[in-house]
């Protein structure tokens, strides 16, 4: 039998709820945000990839699923969500438009990564992009925003924020990690020893834990920031502060996504294991020129929907909806009229086949339907249906035309 592939998941019902769940709990949050829907395609030329998110990164480097089309072009299923949204931003010349511009997005990335619990190759983000505004404010916003998402959930978090620098404090914090790095070269691993060349400052974020006690005194970004990326982060801390946002500052938060300038954080779990991140984000003020367009600052995050699902419980459900059913074939056309007159504003299941009471009662209960509403002979020819209460238990008779 044909199977899914590997690292690849069937969300089935009920686990579907929650999904569907996760997704309006966020979309409904980014609106009352300001946030509009925007779709991108799940399919991109390569090289948008390898410009945003970076030839460095583990992303584009070892796991993205590419390849060449039917019309000879470098393709590749997306990663990730930012560097569609940015295309499309500047596509669509809202760069020229100036102004502030909040788009959310969600649906199915593609990373061929190594499947264990948490991490799939294909799974699902939810995620937010905010255009145009520069100041420090809207990372302040865009956690909080994310922390009403995960509060409305009802699931535990921990933030933790850094500062990643801009192009004026970056080259230089840069050159004395790689100072440092060379001194302690030999200890690292092979991946360590690559990075220092690559890309250093994912040296820092390295999970080897003989490689964490090497680092333990290395320079960290935070203390070599520039004025203007140090008063952005003095200023953000004392907003979440302000508002009692519980954080960690963890000076070796990098990301593995090389587009990040200044504010970058992370929600963790403890809850699910290895892979504990279940949002990650931050600015990216240069994307948008590196990719052709006006120079726009932009912020934003990404929430990983079936690492949330591992966490969020469903808000108890009732008993809901109308399950109807014949006793008598003949009054198989009288209930499609009633289910489709219903259905304008309620749920309904309906038996199409004949079946005794006592077979249409316990459908009915194990659909979790409120009312199992049942027309039998007596009824057909009285033109009543015979309805009774699944949660009062009670029991009555009614004319067709006043079922509603
Ligand atoms: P990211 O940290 O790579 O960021 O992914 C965001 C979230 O997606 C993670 O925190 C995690 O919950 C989920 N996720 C990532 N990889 C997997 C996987 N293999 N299996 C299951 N879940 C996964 C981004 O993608 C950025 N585009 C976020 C962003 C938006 N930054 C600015 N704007």
């Amino acid at each position: 039998m044909i199977q899914a592939l590997r690292g690849m998941k069937d969300i089935m019902p009920p686990e579907s709820e929650r999904f569907v769940y996760i997704l309006d709990t966020a979309a409904k949050i980014a609106r009352r945000y300001g946030y509009d829907y925007m779709e991108t395609p799940l399919l991109e030329e390569t090289a948008l990839f390898k410009r945003s998110v970076g030839e460095s990164s583990d992303i584009v480097g070892k796991e993205m699923y590419q390849f060449i089309d039917k019309g000879g072009h470098d393709v590749c299923l997306r990663p990730e969500g930012t560097a569609g949204i940015v295309r499309a931003f500047i596509q669509n010349r809202l760069d020229r438009k100036g102004g502030v511009h909040r788009f959310y997005y969600h649906g199915p990335m593609f990373r061929y990564e190594r499947p264990q619990k948490g991490r799939l190759r294909e799974f699902h983000q939810f995620g937010c992009e905010s255009f145009g505004e520069g100041s420090v404010y809207e990372d302040f916003t865009i956690i909080l925003m994310i922390k009403d998402i995960f509060d409305a959930l009802g699931i535990g978090y921990s933030i933790k924020i850094n500062s990643l620098g801009c192009p004026e404090c970056m080259p230089g914090y840069r050159e004395t990690l790689v100072t440092h790095l060379n001194d302690i070269r030999d200890g690292l691993c092979e991946d360590c020893q690559r990075r220092i060349e690559t890309n250093p400052i994912r040296v820092l974020d390295c999970k080897n834990t003989h490689c964490q006690e090497l680092l333990e005194h290395s320079p960290v970004i935070v203390e070599n920031l520039c004025e203007t990326c140090d008063s952005d982060f003095v200023r953000l801390t004392r907003m979440l502060d302000s508002h009692a946002v519980e954080y960690e500052l963890d000076p070796k938060l990098v990301r593995g996504l090389d587009y990040y300038t200044r504010t970058a954080f992370e929600f963790v779990s403890s809850e699910i294991g290895a892979q504990s991140a279940i949002a990650g984000g931050g600015r990216y003020n240069r994307l948008v020129e590196f990719l052709g367009g006006k120079p726009t600052p932009a912020v934003g995050f990404a929430l990983g929907i079936e690492r949330i699902m591992e966490l969020v419980k469903l808000p108890e459900k009732g008993r809901e909806g109308i399950y109807l059913g014949v006793m008598e074939p003949e009054a198989l056309d009288t209930v499609l009229k009633i289910a489709h007159k219903k259905r304008k504003s309620e749920t309904v299941f309906v038996e199409y086949a004949r079946r005794s009471l006592k077979a249409h009662l316990k459908a009915a209960d194990r659909l979790g339907a409120k009312l199992c509403a049942v027309i039998g002979e007596d009824e057909l020819k009285a033109g009543q249906i015979w309805v009774k209460d699944l949660e009062t238990k009670e029991e009555r008779r009614i004319a067709f035309d006043q079922f509603d």
